[in-house]
């Protein structure tokens, strides 16, 4: 039977936190994210981009089940995993792993570059002793690092090699499926562009897929094959990159897309960029109705009615706007 294309389905996924409402008890509900729904191919990069606080690492880290679904459902490899225990997930642990945003704070700063990268084989017993050494050798060479590098500390490495560190590290074990999130957005612009070509050239080699968290368009554009853009915890528009760019459907998507520099002076002039108003809500007390309604230039009272769903408005581009091919 030949294999589904699919790796990852989620289905109308929801992770609410409850906070703790001070002296009188009683809860306070966070909606980070809210009823999502997408799926990810194999060998395939889906670009997730949203503003600060609009719940792309709880999305991703909920996908991994690092964070308990409030409700929805995660197939990985066809296998319906929302349930699972933690002894049923560790050996699907292996096949998802995270590379984290930030490279200073996410590496162990007492352990040696060998000890963090052979650490995922040590608790999946996958090498000991002198294997694993060469396997950690090995996985230096393969994100560019010499593997003299092995006794070093986090420390004594640039921003850009403690995040090569980070990504050997989640492909000690082997997996099919990794969650970038943010991997590039604490380094400078031309490690920037050396990582992100890194995570290019393992994917071809191994066929990993990526869900590449960022905040804007303008890197997640280059790497992604589809893009996934989120508000306010809600999936609000999704299409393939180059259909993104060409012919953006929600408001939203075209203010992101209007902060995007763009080297042609002349090109620049035309491009007007959209300013967005106010304030992004709370996630604690979201608007009613369409949650961008409060900050849209095509407001109408409608937006206020219901939620908009989303819509599949052109082939495979998928929009969550009450006026989508109306504006
Ligand atoms: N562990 C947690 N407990 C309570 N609230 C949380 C927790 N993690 C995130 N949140 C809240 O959930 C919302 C979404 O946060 P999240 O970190 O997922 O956003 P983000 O899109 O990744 O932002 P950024 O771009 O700044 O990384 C925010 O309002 C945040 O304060
Ligand atoms: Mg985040």
């Amino acid at each position: 039977m030949a294999k589904d294309k699919t790796l990852l389905r989620v289905k109308g996924l929801v992770k609410h936190f409850y906070l703790n409402q001070g002296f009188f008890g009683g809860k306070t509900v966070l909606r980070a994210v809210n009823n999502v729904s997408f799926h990810i191919n194999r060998g395939e990069t889906l670009g997730l981009v949203g503003e600060s606080g609009c719940g792309k690492t709880t999305l991703g880290r909920t996908v991994l089940r690092l964070y308990e679904p409030t409700a929805g459902s995660i197939f990985f490899n066809g296998l319906d995993i929302t349930a699972l225990t933690d002894g049923e997930l560790l050996p699907l642990r292996k096949r998802m792993q995270l590379i984290f945003q930030d490279p200073y704070v996410s590496l162990n700063a007492l352990m040696t570059v060998g000890d963090i990268i052979g650490e995922p084989l040590k608790i999946h017993k996958m090498a000991r002793g002198k294997q694993r050494r060469e396997l950690v050798m090995e996985l230096l060479h393969k994100v560019g690092l010499s593997p003299d590098h092995i006794n070093g500390y986090p420390h004594e490495f640039s921003g850009g090699q403690r995040q090569r560190i980070g990504i050997a590290r989640a492909l000690a074990v082997n997996p099919d499926f990794i969650v970038c999130d943010e991997p590039v957005s604490a380094l400078d612009v031309s490690a920037q562009a050396q990582v992100v070509s890194l995570l290019e050239d393992l994917q071809q080699e191994l066929g990993l897929a990526y869900l590449f968290i960022a905040h804007d368009l303008s890197i997640a554009g280059h790497i992604s094959n589809r893009i996934g853009v989120m508000y306010l915890g809600r999936l609000v528009e999704l299409a393939a990159s180059d259909d993104l760019y060409r012919n953006p459907l929600h408001p939203y998507t075209r203010a992101l897309l209007s902060a995007i520099p763009v080297p042609d002076p002349d090109t620049a002039a035309q491009k007007q960029r959209i300013i967005l108003k106010g304030e992004t809500p709370s996630p604690i007390d979201p608007p009613d109705g369409c949650g961008f309604r409060t900050r849209c230039r095509y407001v109408r009272e409608a937006c206020g009615a219901s939620v908009p769903e989303m819509v599949e408005l052109a082939p495979n581009h998928r929009v969550a706007c009450h006026l989508a091919g109306k504006v």
